[in-house]
């Protein structure tokens, strides 16, 4: 139950990142060094020492960081004080939220100063959030979880109790790290973009939200976002992040038979002499997984090549989504997969998972998941 929210603040409560960009660009203009707003952007939610140092790495500009940030501050400060107030929603929100009793945080990557001047270019008042923890305050910036971890833990709450609001990569990638449930907001980055980081809702302001008045509320607003989140796809019974994917990379499938070829010398098979060796694929992932057939004295207790090849990949990757399975056996056909390793593989397949069935001489026999295992049982409440 999410009781707290974390708020990044700059392209989440204020509109900054143009201005913040401009400063700097403006302040380098005047060491004579004319770069572009794009070079700003891999530093974007890292905190300001990378930001300007960063891009002054890039250009070859040794620089006292400290001299350096306090003019572009300057700068910045003219640019947004009574110009630039909040986003579109925030103020709704950020009152809907205290109504709800939600505890809440600022936790910024950027210096102190120049979270000050933007709590004051958006009329925060002091009742708005219980803390505001700024990048100094940690030692590892985002992408690192921290700063989201000191603020749950200042607010008397766990990581996974608080929704993290953000707008830049680092910092999704930050919260979800820190365990947080993360909702990203575009503008900085699009949805796909923040997605792809690991953001577990995406909006396009914080105006998205209906109005609420009790934590239930926004929690149920939150879970119908995140059901209806795209770029999302179903597994048997896991649910992938990332958007539908056709397995057809025909590279791929060359080194995935290779690598099940290669796990087929590996089997451990003294008892029936039948080898197998099997690769699974991820399309998320773009990786292959490997498992050979390994019995034992007592036989029941035997693991056959394609359950090993998708525990190995869950080992190493958590719950995957499998795309493609190969299966090599120098049998006429190709064996197939028994019906107790597609109920395995069922859990984390598609109907329209490719299986190829090869043998030792190239054969190969191409079916889709589901006409292997037409009706795969699936536990009623993750389907
Ligand atoms: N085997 C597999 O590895 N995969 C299958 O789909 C069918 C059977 C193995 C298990 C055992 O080591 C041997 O083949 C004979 O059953």
């Amino acid at each position: 139950m999410i009781s707290g929210i974390l708020f990044d603040m700059d392209g989440v409560l204020i509109d900054s990142e143009a201005y913040i960009a401009q400063a700097a660009v403006s302040f380098f203009a005047d060491l004579g060094v004319k770069v572009k707003e794009e070079d700003f952007q891999p530093f974007v939610g890292a905190g300001e020492d990378r930001y300007i140092g960063g891009v002054a790495e890039k250009y070859g500009l040794p620089l006292d960081l400290v001299q350096a940030k306090d003019a572009v501050y300057r700068k910045y400060r003219q640019l947004v004080l009574g110009k630039v107030g909040p986003m579109p929603g925030v103020s709704r929100f950020i009152a809907n939220a205290r109504n709800a009793g939600m505890r809440m945080a600022v936790a910024s990557s950027a210096d102190r100063t120049k979270v000050e001047i933007n709590l004051k270019a958006i009329g925060a008042s002091p009742d708005w959030f219980d803390i505001v923890l700024s990048g100094s305050q940690v030692k590892r910036k985002k992408p690192f979880p921290d700063i989201y971890q000191f603020a749950a833990l200042s607010l008397g709450l766990s990581c996974e109790d608080c929704l993290v609001v953000e707008d830049a990569v680092n910092g999704v990638q930050a919260a979800k790290a820190a365990g947080c449930f993360c909702c990203g907001v575009t503008g900085t980055f699009d949805a796909e973009t923040l997605a792809r980081a690991g953001a577990d809702v995406v909006v396009t302001s914080l105006d998205a939200f209906s109005d609420f008045s009790t934590r239930d509320e926004l929690n149920s607003q939150l879970a119908d976002f995140a059901s209806s989140a795209t770029g999302t796809t179903v597994y048997g019974a896991v649910r992938i992040r990332g958007r539908e994917s056709r397995f057809s990379d025909g590279f791929l499938l060359a080194q995935a038979k290779e690598a099940a070829k290669k796990a087929r010398e590996n089997a451990y098979a003294p008892y029936s002499g039948f080898k197998v060796g099997a690769a699974v694929v991820s399309a998320a992932t773009g990786r292959i997984y490997c498992g050979c057939n390994v019995e034992n004295s007592s036989f029941g207790a035997t693991i056959c090549a394609e359950r090993n090849a998708i525990l190995n990949a869950i080992a190493e990757e958590g719950a995957i989504g499998v795309d493609l399975l190969v299966v090599v056996s120098d049998d006429a056909p190709p064996a197939p997969p028994c019906a107790q390793c597609l109920q395995v593989l069922a859990e984390f397949s598609r109907a329209e998972t490719e299986i190829h069935l090869v043998d030792l001489a190239g054969r190969d026999d191409v079916y889709r998941f589901d006409e292997m295992l037409p009706h795969p049982f699936i536990f009623p409440s993750v389907r």
